[in-house]
């Protein structure tokens, strides 16, 4: 990987996570932090350097906001988090006002590469910092359903018994309660669901349905035991960074700026998205059946409100 440099705002659980996980990983040269609680950081940046020197060379340091001037990506983990029985959506005017601080400053510094949002409720922090940035679309990018996809796929390989990677297999729309699993296209190994039910007769609709059940509410269960989401989100977010400095031209499922894509425009929503050295570099829309297309314009609808009764 040639030289690139990450600034993280928010060093919660999720941040930290990231910061563990992309090091780990060797994502990224160098790797600045910044957060409100400024001895978090001092912490983190002594514990994390001492994991470094058993994984690949990186500068991690705590940063200010000058920093993010010749970033190539800033990560946004900051915010309030969910609490146990809150939907994402609950946390819209306390995140909000503090996206706009944040986003000002980056802008501020003079930072010109792309924005990576986690912060829930996740479609509406990346609307927000499209609009208080200015900067164009491609380079604001949400972490969307990338983490629904891959909670989606594990379960569907461990009910058809394959290697999740082999599964195709996408959860769309809003990172939240109106999500949906495209049903039409998941197929394994190239072979549709339907036909493989043919001759697999165990999985059964209510199988199915059930595995979409846990990957909606993946979150509100580990969130009722733990207090908490990070290791899935941090570790999602460091293969979308990854993707972008390495210019992958993979596919996520970020949430993504609609502009007439699936028949919408200004709104950011889960879809499947080729993420590269630009962000987001295109939109691959993959043909939904009418249920399908019902509920991703039902997510659009339910996010379209909150951004019309927020400070917006
Ligand atoms: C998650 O899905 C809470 O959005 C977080 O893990």
């Amino acid at each position: 990987m040639k030289d690139s440099k990450i600034i993280l705002i928010g060093d919660g659980a999720v941040g930290s996570s990231f910061a563990y996980s992309s090091s780990l990983l060797g994502v990224g040269r160098e790797l600045g932090i910044i957060d409100i609680n400024e001895q978090r950081v001092e912490g983190d940046v002594l514990d994390l350097t001492d994991a470094l020197s058993f994984t690949y060379p990186k500068k991690v340091y705590k940063a200010d906001y000058s920093d993010c001037s010749d970033a190539e990506v800033v990560v946004i983990t900051a915010g309030i988090p969910q609490k146990p029985g809150e939907t994402r959506l609950q946390l819209v005017d306390k995140n909000l006002a503090i996206f706009k601080d944040m986003i000002g400053k980056v802008v501020d510094s003079g930072f010109d590469g792309i924005f990576l949002i986690a912060s829930n409720p996740v479609d509406i922090t990346t609307y927000a910092t499209l609009k208080f940035s200015g900067f164009p679309a491609h380079k604001v990018i949400g972490s969307g359903t990338t983490l629904d996809t891959s909670r989606f796929k594990k379960r569907l390989g461990e009910l058809l018994g394959v290697d999740y990677r082999s599964v195709n297999a996408y959860i769309m729309g809003e990172h939240g309660d109106t999500e949906f699993p495209v049903w039409s296209n998941a197929n394994v190994g190239g072979l549709n669901i339907e036909e493989w039910r043919k001759t697999h007769p165990e999985v059964t609709e209510e199988a199915l349905d059930k595995a979409f059940d846990q990957t909606v509410n993946a979150a509100y269960e580990i969130i009722d035991r733990k207090g908490a989401t990070f290791y899935g989100i941090g570790t999602a977010l460091t293969a979308i960074v990854r993707a972008i400095l390495n210019d992958e031209d993979a596919v996520f499922l970020t949430s993504s700026y609609l502009d007439g894509q699936f028949g919408q425009e200004d709104i950011y929503v889960g879809v499947p998205t080729v993420i590269g050295k630009t962000g987001a570099k295109h939109i691959i829309e993959v043909p939904l059946s009418d249920e399908e297309k019902e509920k991703l314009d039902h997510s659009v609808k339910t996010l379209k409100e909150i951004i019309s009764n927020s400070q917006l």
